[in-house]
């Protein structure tokens, strides 16, 4: 398991002892992924049965003044470690964005879409994307959107540090997404990758989010009104728009992704992402939660 203090890979750790795994857990001490192709013959030195890459550069604005940086961590890190496990015949599972579309579809992204980022990011992600494809081994890559957990940096954390210093607060809201719990990330994945070890014909790319779209603006909504109904201030929300709101890296305006083929093909139902909502919230305010429960 490639990454080891993100939000990802904390929710991968947490997910994986009740699934059965005892996975290794390899933080850049070990693999770093600056160096792809040491990160390539390190991976292909531990002989692993399956392989999966939690790690990324994900500083999305950051991007923009290293995108060397971003494109060996996220782009030929990932094409070197899926050549290491092509040779060894193992299995790579690997994580990208909904940040490789370019937003101008009115309708929700699938899989066969064309990918046609628009930042420095997103342009890394789908290079790592065709370098595992290239590679021509079992894979599956699994495009993700607008990731939160109780761990690390993210936008739920982010509103709650600023609703709790701030009057009010403005957030963009004409970008349209689906914000996805690294909790059912993380399910999603130990799901994938058991029925990819049983069966190789499922190999290929995916969509996995939560359900239902909504915006930035609206997400902060649900948070604030969590929040609040745990007894925690939060500030006023108003609504902008992205030009409202310049940032170094553009975002697409619809990144809403598509996830029919996952359920079809792992019998899996995402539910909205208002469920694992209420819970980070219950696990980030943990003395408000008590206290409506008593
Ligand atoms: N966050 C989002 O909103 C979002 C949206 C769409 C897709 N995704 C994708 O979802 C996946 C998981 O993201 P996340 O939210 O869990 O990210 P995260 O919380 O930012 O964690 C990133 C992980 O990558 C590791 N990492 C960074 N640079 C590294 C390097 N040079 N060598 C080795 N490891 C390195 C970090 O290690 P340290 O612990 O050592 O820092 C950390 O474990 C990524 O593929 C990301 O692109 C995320």
């Amino acid at each position: 398991m490639l990454g080891r203090r993100g939000q990802l890979a904390r929710e991968l750790e947490r997910a994986c002892w009740p699934a059965g795994w005892q996975p290794q857990f390899a933080g850049r001490d070990r693999i770093d992924l600056a160096k792809p192709e040491q990160a390539g013959a390190r991976v292909a030195g531990e002989y692993p049965g399956l392989v999966i890459n939690a790690a990324a550069y994900t500083a999305v604005d950051q991007a923009e003044s290293e995108p060397e940086i971003a494109m060996r961590i996220n782009g030929q890190a990932p094409a070197a470690i899926a050549r290491a496990c092509a040779a060894l015949h193992a299995p790579l599972v690997t994580v990208s964005t909904d940040y490789v579309f370019d937003g101008t579809k009115p309708v929700p992204y699938t899989e066969e879409d064309e990918v046609r980022p628009v930042s420095a990011y997103g342009r890394s992600k789908a290079e790592g994307e065709a370098g595992v494809r290239r590679a021509n081994g079992c894979h599956l890559i699994l495009r993700t959107s607008w990731v939160f957990s109780r761990f690390g940096a993210n936008f739920v954390k982010t509103m709650l540090r600023l609703g709790a210093e701030r009057d009010s607060l403005a957030v963009v809201a004409d970008q349209r997404g689906k914000p996805t719990a690294a909790s059912d990330l993380a399910q999603a994945i130990i799901l994938a990758s058991s029925t990819l070890m049983a069966n190789r014909t499922v190999a290929g790319t995916y969509h996995v989010a939560n359900e239902e779209a909504t915006t930035w603006h609206d997400f902060a909504q649900e948070i604030f009104d969590g929040a609040k109904a745990r007894g925690v201030r939060t500030a006023e929300l108003r609504a902008i728009t992205t030009a409202e709101y310049p940032t170094p890296a553009r975002r697409p305006a619809n990144s809403e992704l598509a996830t029919d083929k996952f359920s079809r093909i792992f019998s899996y139902r995402f539910r909205s992402w208002r469920e694992p909502l209420s819970e980070v919230l219950d696990e980030l305010l943990p003395s408000s939660a008590a206290s409506r429960a008593s």
